[in-house]
């Protein structure tokens, strides 16, 4: 099944926004509910609370430490995760690679998911520009999988991975413009020959307004969704859209 996934990223300010925000999702979402899997990664702050607003929409972390437990100041582990009875965890997203996440890094973090049975989206595409010629984009991608995912051995529908390519994140609804659909599906048809037991998405500027030429490919599974995502109308759009395709 397909997957939209929203993004929060640090959004928003309160928890009377998110519970605004995330039942707005869950009701305009109901028809489309049995054809798309829809997920809300959240501020951590967020997550306990919004249990009770969502039912077939699911909850998301938007990242998780690589240790079990422990003294990890700030951190929150897989366990706390798995008892609150979250499924997804974004692990590996562009903005946390550019802090300092590194492949070994990323790769123990999608051990401890794979131990714990979260279901990572595990994003790829940090490095890319505008410029990056198809051939090395491949080389960059390969080599970020291939070390994200060495000693790791995910079942069919338990890894969805996102190609985010990172220079074309909007950083707000609507600055920046996807990558054009036919590359994206390219990208994304070359991972999947690689990994075909993963779900493998589109992420980065999907608005409802440009949501209609990237959904018509079947081989994009899905969307992993920033800014638009902070807008109602705008993410239920994009969740028809691939619920209809
Ligand atoms: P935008 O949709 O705002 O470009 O963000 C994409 C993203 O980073 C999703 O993880």
């Amino acid at each position: 099944m397909r997957l939209i996934a929203a993004n929060w990223k640090m959004n928003p300010q309160t928890m009377e926004e998110a519970r605004r925000l995330a039942s707005q999702m869950e009701h305009g979402s109901m028809h489309e509910s049995h054809k798309v899997e829809i997920a809300l990664c959240v501020p951590f702050v967020f997550l306990t609370a919004l249990k009770h607003t969502v039912h077939h929409v699911k909850l998301g972390a938007q990242n998780m430490s690589e240790h079990e437990k422990g003294p990890h100041t700030g951190e929150i582990s897989a366990l706390q995760l798995k008892h609150l009875g979250i499924k997804y965890v974004i692990v590996g997203h562009s903005e946390r690679r550019a802090l300092g996440e590194d492949d070994e890094f990323i790769s123990n973090k999608l051990k401890m998911a794979h131990a714990h049975k979260l279901h990572p989206i595990l994003c790829v595409g940090y490095g890319t520009t505008q410029k990056t010629m198809f051939t090395a984009e491949k080389k960059l991608l390969t080599k970020q999988l291939q070390a994200a995912l060495k000693g790791v051995n995910f079942e069919r529908g338990g890894l969805t991975i996102a190609y985010e390519p990172a220079w074309t994140i909007s950083r707000g609804l609507g600055t920046a413009k996807p990558v054009a659909a036919e590359r994206s599906a390219s990208v994304i048809e070359f991972i999947k020959d690689k990994y075909p037991e993963a779900r493998v998405i589109y992420g980065a500027s999907v608005t409802g307004e440009n949501v209609d030429t990237l959904s018509r490919f079947r081989v994009i599974e899905g969307a992993l969704v920033g800014g638009a995502s902070l807008d109602a109308i705008q993410f239920l759009k994009i969740i028809k859209s691939f619920a209809k395709e």
